[in-house]
């Protein structure tokens, strides 16, 4: 493999934490011009590694060469000045500031003494031109959509004039046409002889945007590709070790009665006469475009947002107004597509966080049963394995995959017999995936109504008895498992009826 324009390179890194090795004697590196993919499964280490490179944590032992030289950044601003940037699985803007003052941070403009916004504006007007983001750099951050302060972060990055460019899981709150432009800008930035390091769990993505792939595997480093010398399947099984031929499960169960019914449900201006049932036992896909109104419809549903008409029957009984409240009492589970909203409590333990919202369950007389609570605690970590060195780890010590993991753990405690899963595999590896579909699939067979909202069509198609088809806010069909394909999915989902593009 080519070896010429070697920016980067860090040899026989090893990071540990309290009872994780998290990196092992790892090797890395990248070269200019190119985009390097850096895959493996949660936990894997992917983003230590990067958090070493971009000076966030120190290695225990190794080397990092930068132009041949050997750096040891011991802080973000270090790497930064020196040309290393790096955009974060979770972003942490400060929302209440401009976009101007987020770019300029720490780097202020100052003539005569006062800080100069008419010049940090018009470079920032500059640097937003660059990545394409047309709006007034005076902007609040907190008016940004996701991918839109992701690409602040990258004109910060340019900024800086940064050689290496990390993104960790970039499209993971995202939408589709969001991501075309964060490719888009991912070439040109390539094209300038930069080099992105590209963190996904996205196949399909990886094999758009890659050169190279790197993979590691339980804090190992596994092997360094050219993206023309591997394909899926051989990623797959370099990141995992096994066999996963079979990703979804085979079902057995046949639906049995409506559990929930759903009825002319609206909100103005956000979901327009959304009508469905869903039985035990049944696993019922919700498909559409990014922004289709799925997850607005489950937030109607679940009493998340404002006032709607319609009706929702649960066991017959109608819930009138629903509020979360009234709807967990009535057995619905609702894991959001958020983790942070989900109410994952960063520095609670990883237990308390699986426990917290089934404490009333678990109570008799006001007395806790925590033996219970860490009895069934314990099994959803199994279930789901959760990666940690132990339960009482504070969840933020967890990967990303990992803290999502928490979340659906959270919600399974409390044995809900209708569950809205939205997205509930984002950031999450393949082989872990394949345990998600698993575990969905016996929460059917134990009876369980599912709701499954997706924008990945295959697992769609793989795991849904019936699929509900949104665009814009409609309903706009359903489709049995038998005569479900992505075509019909895409051309309901895309506005097409009977061929032609209908017009509105
Ligand atoms: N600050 C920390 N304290 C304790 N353990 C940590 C810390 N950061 C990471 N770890 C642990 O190190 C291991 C590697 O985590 P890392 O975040 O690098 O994984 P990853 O490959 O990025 O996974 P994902 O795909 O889920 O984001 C995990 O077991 C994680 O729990
Ligand atoms: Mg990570």
């Amino acid at each position: 493999m080519e070896t010429n324009n070697v920016i980067l390179e860090a040899k026989g890194i090893s990071k540990s934490f309290p009872g994780v090795q998290a990196l092992q004697n790892v090797n890395f590196r990248l070269v200019s011009g190119k985009v390097h993919v850096l895959m493996g499964e949660n936990g894997a280490g992917k983003s230590t590694l990067m958090k070493i490179i971009a000076g966030i944590y120190e290695a225990d032992e190794g080397d990092i060469f930068l132009h041949g030289k050997k750096v040891a950044f011991t802080r973000p601003k270090q790497a930064l000045v020196n040309g290393i940037a790096m955009i974060h699985q979770e972003l942490s803007p400060i929302l209440d500031m401009s976009i101007t003052e987020n770019l300029f941070l720490g780097k202020e403009i100052v003539k005569n003494g006062v800080l100069d916004y008419r010049q940090m504006n018009e470079k920032s007007a500059e640097l937003l031109n660059r990545v394409g983001l047309n709006l007034p750099p005076t902007t609040l951050m907190k008016r940004l959509s996701t991918a839109q302060q992701q690409m602040v972060e990258i004109a910060k990055a340019l900024s800086f004039d940064s050689e290496i460019i990390i993104m960790d899981e970039p499209t993971a709150s995202i939408t589709n046409r969001e991501v075309e432009k964060l490719f888009a800008i991912t070439r040109k930035l390539k094209d300038e002889g930069r080099c992105i390091v590209y963190i996904s769990h996205k196949m399909e993505e990886i094999f758009q945007i890659a050169d190279e792939i790197t993979v590691f595997r339980d804090g190992c480093y596994v092997g360094t590709y050219n993206v023309d010398e591997i394909d899926e399947a051989g990623l797959v099984r370099l990141m995992v070790d096994r066999d996963l031929s079979q990703i979804y499960p085979e079902r057995h169960n046949v639906p049995g009665d409506v559990i929930m019914e759903v009825e002319e449900l609206t909100q103005e201006g956000i979901i327009d006469h959304v009508s469905f049932q869903v039985r035990k036992g049944e696993i019922l896909g919700f498909a559409g475009l990014m922004g289709a109104g799925r997850t607005e419809t489950m937030n109607a549903l679940f009493g998340l947002t404002g006032p709607l008409t319609g009706k929702i029957r649960i066991e017959g009984k109608e819930i009138d107004k629903p509020t979360p409240r009234k709807m967990i009492e009535a057995g619905i589970g609702y894991v959001t597509e958020d983790r942070k909203g989900s109410g994952l409590v960063l520095d609670m333990s990883v237990r308390d966080n699986i426990i917290m919202a089934s404490l009333s369950k678990l109570s008799h007389m006001g007395k806790v049963n925590f033996k219970k609570a860490n009895e069934q605690s314990d099994e959803f970590k199994e279930r789901l394995k959760i990666k940690t060195p132990s339960m009482e780890q504070l969840a933020k010590n967890l990967s990303g995959g990992n803290q999502q993991k928490i979340v659906l753990a959270k919600w399974l405690m409390q044995n809900p017999e209708v569950i809205i899963f939205d997205e509930p595999t984002r950031g999450i590896d393949v082989g872990a995936k394949s345990e998600i579909y698993r575990l969905i699939a016996s929460l059917a067979e134990e009876g369980k109504a599912i709701i499954f909202i997706s924008s990945e069509m295959p697992e769609v198609l793989g795991m849904c008895d019936r699929i509900v088809v949104m665009s814009e806010g409609v309903k706009k069909g359903e489709l049995d498992k038998s005569e479900a394909t992505q075509e019909k999915i895409l051309s309901m989902a895309a506005n097409v009826v009977n061929g032609q593009e209908e017009t509105v």
